[in-house]
């Protein structure tokens, strides 16, 4: 890796350190496994970030001015969905506001009106320049001292989405609808009036004088950069199936098919330390067989009415937006993991979740490959900053390396939560050319070795 390195912490030498390993080794700059004991740098744990978070990040010049086309070349199927947003778009089929959300949220179609997918442009995000709810102005407002979450980098929400995203499909999980950068421009977005005089002004412009019309880079109104997560058809909250299996109870098997993907749940949530995860932030699917009373249904009208043979349940981790935080949230405002109260977390890990993701987690060369990833993508903000960065990395090897003994030691979900919080940073002696390990404890518990 090299010495400028964002993932390596601006932390300097100490006498002190866990343990240090050697130089990167890998092709994209991944470390040998084989760690030397050193020495350990105590840091304190949820030691207060700078006030930048409080800052606004938005440099609107940078962040929506420009020309962006979304091209996913890794990706054919998301571009081609996100095509089919632009040209429904162009033919003046219009995202939707999502009514009931604290933020700016969009419903996305295609042309042929068909929700196909969920936009959150940046600056309509809670704490965004133009959310387009009141309540949220009026509380910076009247509130400051009280507004946003002290242990969130503010106005990043859409690239939280992301990373949830991108944990997940690193993991294996499969439980996050697939969620990337995107920008888009509708007029049902929320817009300055300057934004929409300009606009006008410009098409006016085209239709009267085109010579000039045509010097514009751009005619419409300027696009936003959010996040775009895929809809998924047929889920409802999970808070309102979780009320139904409580009245009547799944089958065995049907029960375990939940408990599996719960599992997904709360490892995605528990690495991303997410601090939104209530009852109504997840949604489940549940195609069940009913009873047709001796009359034959075909297998189109089956299809048609949501009946299966063998139930399915599936489950969606939506409303990623605050996660990553860059410091573990103190107990007068702990942002529980609402699941934790759920009879499912009261069930030992299973042994298919530990194999699906304890020979990943405990792959140094993975952990720094997901870091890299990471940070290619929150480096994109305009607002970013490495110090707060590598403050979002620490918090995550913490709860991995929490996860990691849980998950070994086939803990239940309910007591993994109950773990202490833990910090871990990493830091190079510049003078050894190491990179080296601290890790410290919210409250002062069990020292634990790394992997
Ligand atoms: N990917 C998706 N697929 C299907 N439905 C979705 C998806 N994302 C969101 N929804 C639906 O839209 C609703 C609002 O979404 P979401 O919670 O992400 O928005 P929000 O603006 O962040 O709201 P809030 O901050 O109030 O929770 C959800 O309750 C869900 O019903
Ligand atoms: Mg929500």
């Amino acid at each position: 890796m090299e010495e400028t390195s964002p993932l390596v912490s601006p932390l300097q030498d100490s006498t002190d350190c866990s343990f240090c390993h050697s130089e990167a080794s890998s092709p994209r700059g991944g470390f040998r496994a084989n760690a030397t004991p050193g020495s350990v740098v105590r840091v304190s744990a949820g030691s207060p970030g700078n006030d930048r978070e409080r800052q606004p990040l938005l440099d609107r010049s940078r962040g929506t001015s420009q020309y962006h086309r979304n091209e996913f070349p890794d990706d054919p199927e998301f571009r081609e969905i996100v095509r089919r947003a632009e040209k429904a778009i162009e033919e003046e089929i219009f995202p939707e506001r999502i009514y009931q959300g604290s933020s700016g949220s969009y419903f996305v179609k295609d042309s042929q009106g068909k929700i196909i997918g969920v936009f959150k442009p940046k600056n309509e995000e809670p704490y965004g320049q133009l959310n387009p709810k009141w309540t949220k102005w009026l509380q910076k407002l009247c509130c400051p001292c009280c507004f946003g979450r002290d242990c969130l980098v503010l106005n990043q929400g859409y690239l939280s989405e992301v990373g949830a995203s991108l944990v997940d499909q690193k993991l294996g999980l499969n439980v996050v609808p697939k969620t990337k950068v995107v920008y888009l421009a509708s007029e049902t977005f929320n817009y300055n009036a300057i934004d929409r005089v300009k606009s006008r002004g410009k098409r006016l412009a085209l239709e009267k004088v085109p010579k000039v019309g045509q010097c514009f880079h751009r005619i419409g109104l300027p696009p936003k950069v959010g996040s775009f997560q895929l809809f998924v058809e047929g889920y409802k909250d999970a808070d309102y199936w979780l009320r139904r299996f409580e009245a009547d109870p799944l089958p065995p098997k049907t029960n375990r098919q939940l408990q599996l993907k719960f599992e997904r749940l709360v490892v995605l949530d528990y690495i991303i330390r997410n601090t939104d995860r209530g009852n109504d932030n997840w949604l489940i699917k549940y195609d069940y067989p009913m009873d047709t009373g001796g009359i034959f249904v075909s297998k189109q009208q089956q299809h048609m009415i949501g009946m299966v043979k063998d139930p399915i349940i599936k489950i969606a981790a939506i409303d990623n937006g605050l996660a990553f935080p860059l410091k573990h949230p103190d107990s007068w405002r702990a942002y529980p993991f609402y699941w934790a109260w759920l009879p499912q977390a009261k069930v030992p890990f299973s042994q298919e979740i530990r194999d699906l993701v304890l020979p990943k987690l405990s792959d140094p060369n993975f952990i720094r490959d997901l870091e890299e990833d990471l940070y290619e993508l929150f480096k994109r903000d305009p607002g970013f900053d490495r110090g707060q960065f590598h403050k979002q990395l620490s918090v995550m090897r913490g709860q991995i390396l929490n996860l990691c003994q849980a998950l070994k030691e086939a803990k239940m979900p309910f007591q993994l939560v109950q773990m202490p919080p833990v910090i871990v940073e990493t830091a190079r002696a510049p003078q050894r050319a190491n990179e080296s390990y601290t890790q410290s404890f919210q409250s002062r518990k069990p020292f634990f070795t790394w992997w």
